[in-house]
């Protein structure tokens, strides 16, 4: 899809769809606002006779489809509710989601829309958000897919900016909005390729692949390296598989690196299928554990992203790759393995077997490259989706200052971040009578339970941990610019965060439950 910024008058652009987002307080007025009365005109009184009828009022979502008379330049105008909330980023993300996947419906595949203003935000903002929703929606899972009707793409999307506006940064927004959303859909890609298809071996050539074409350095363990670096907790998760497993490492250096900088590490959970191991999940919905390696996906998201956006600052993604599943060679319930730290692990269901890869992918990223900042990425725990549904990602952390960072980037890229106690008494849940930890608590919080295994094998990094169980994937109806299955979760996010990230202000680890100060016990 080819995303372009122009600040021609809307209804000079010749399209199949012109979309035109309206506030609900906009279709309000007894009158059109200026910014719409010109279009209005353009258009042959088609707005105005719209809105006057009432089967407009501009709430969120709603959508009313029009053919203007053949004299027009566009073949279609597409009227978008905008709703009554303040208008952000994501309000905007929606709308042009919804624009391209109303094209498509109506066979368009050149439409152009108009950039809305957008609330406290600038104009630049408005065109990212606006080129993300478009490449978002334009996503579709169709690799093993026969093309047929339903299969009908939009081509080309010209954003129009009014004159007197910004043209040349709404131009570089735009840009950059393509990019980090194509980066999203490639981690989607990634996270909906079957387990037959995308085994850890598989995993890391794609990475490979990523990592060619934008420009990475890359490293891949296979198992006897794996053996060599005793990282004994990512081989008994794999160890059940007949497709072994791989932990990679991507490095991206920008070119005008500060001396002495040190890298921030990503890392992502890599099960490529998750069964549960001999602990194994009930049938009904494993299919689904098919995108139990998002996490990973998110980071090759990132990684491509921070690549092509050349950022600033130096970033690594590590990824802990493996296939969980019941066999003779496979771990078992009361084994006790020895990670590369060092720490031994009571092993008291295969089924939690995410933090245990991690323990081996967090102690690489710390060791290896000395980061200023460790942010995890993983499809951790059911007791996450319990706890926030598909609302929220949960984020966990040693460090009030990296957690808020963190939570404030979800707030403008719409992928909300909720933060979630980590307690000593959490870590206390997970001591062991035979081994230093166990990798399962109680029944109680078990999305902190799992965060305090992770806590440790991150030392004393500032380290934040995303639960991303819940937000990976969608079984929901397609809606805005998400269809049904892998979301790419993360990479807005993170890109945000990588793109303002100033390690500075990393330096006092701040205070407060989510340090680990709150008394419960
Ligand atoms: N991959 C799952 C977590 C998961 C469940 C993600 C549902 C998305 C949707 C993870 O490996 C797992 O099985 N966790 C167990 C841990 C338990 C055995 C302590 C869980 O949450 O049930
Ligand atoms: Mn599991
Ligand atoms: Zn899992």
């Amino acid at each position: 899809m080819k995303v372009t910024v122009d600040s021609r008058a809307p209804g000079a652009s010749q399209v199949d769809l012109l979309a035109v987002p309206i506030a609900a307080d906009e279709a309000r007025r007894s009158r059109l606002a200026p910014r719409l009365a010109a279009i209005d005109r353009a258009m042959g009184g088609a707005i105005a006779t719209v809105v006057a009828s009432g089967d407009f009022s501009g709430k969120a979502g709603q959508q009313v489809l029009v053919y203007p008379d053949r004299r027009r330049k566009a073949k279609r105008l597409l009227l978008l509710g905008l709703g009554d909330a303040r208008i952000d980023a994501e309000a905007l993300r929606t709308a042009t989601g919804s624009a391209v996947a109303r094209a498509v419906a109506a066979r368009s595949t050149r439409i152009a829309v108009v950039v809305p203003p957008i609330g406290a935000g600038t104009d630049p903002e408005a065109a990212q958000a606006l080129a993300e929703g478009a490449v978002l929606a334009g996503y579709r899972f169709d690799a093993y897919r026969e093309a047929n009707d339903e299969t009908s793409r939009v081509a080309a999307v010209t954003l129009l900016v009014g004159r007197g506006q910004n043209l040349r940064a709404s131009r570089e927004a735009a840009r950059r909005g393509v990019t980090i959303a194509e980066s999203q859909n490639v981690a989607r890609e990634l996270s909906n390729q079957p387990s037959n298809i995308l085994s850890p071996e598989q995993l890391a050539r794609e990475a490979r692949k990523i990592a060619r074409e934008v420009g990475l350095r890359i490293r891949v363990l296979g198992v006897p390296e794996l053996l060599r670096r005793k990282m004994g907790a990512i081989l008994a998760v794999g160890g059940g598989s007949s497709r072994p497993p791989r932990l990679v490492a991507l490095e991206y250096s920008p070119k005008r690196a500060t001396q002495g900088a040190r890298p921030v590490c990503i890392v992502g959970k890599g099960i490529t299928f998750d069964s549960g191991g001999i602990s194994i999940k009930p049938a009904q919905g494993m299919e689904e554990m098919k995108h139990d390696m998002s996490g990973a996906a998110t980071v090759l998201g990132v990684l491509r992203a921070c690549a092509l956006l050349e950022l600033p600052t130096p970033v690594v993604g590590v990824i802990g790759a493996a296939e969980n599943l019941p066999s003779g060679t496979a771990y078992r319930p009361g084994d006790i393995v020895t990670a590369a730290s060092g720490k031994t692990i009571e092993v008291l269901n295969t089924d939690a077997e995410g933090r245990v890869v991690l323990a081996d992918a967090l102690h690489y990223a710390k060791t290896e490259y000395d980061p200023c900042a460790i942010v995890d990425l993983a499809t951790l725990t059911g007791a996450c989706v319990v706890a926030l549904g598909r609302w929220a990602t949960g984020l966990f952390g040693s460090h009030a200052g990296l957690v808020e960072t963190i939570r404030a980037a979800g707030e403008t890229t719409g992928e909300c971040a909720w933060p979630m106690p980590l307690f000593d008494g959490h870590k206390r849940e997970i001591r062991s009578e035979v081994a230093d930890i166990k990798n399962t608590g109680g029944r109680q919080a078990g999305a902190s339970t799992a965060a305090a295994f992770l806590s440790h094998f991150v030392g004393d990094a500032p380290w934040a941990h995303l639960d991303i169980a819940g937000t990976a994937w969608t079984t929901s109806p397609p809606g805005g610019y998400q269809p049904r299955g892998a979301t790419g979760v993360g990479v807005r996010l993170l890109v945000e965060v990588l793109r303002h990230w100033d390690a500075s202000k990393l330096a006092s680890p701040g205070s407060g439950v989510l340090a680990g100060a709150a008394p419960p016990s």
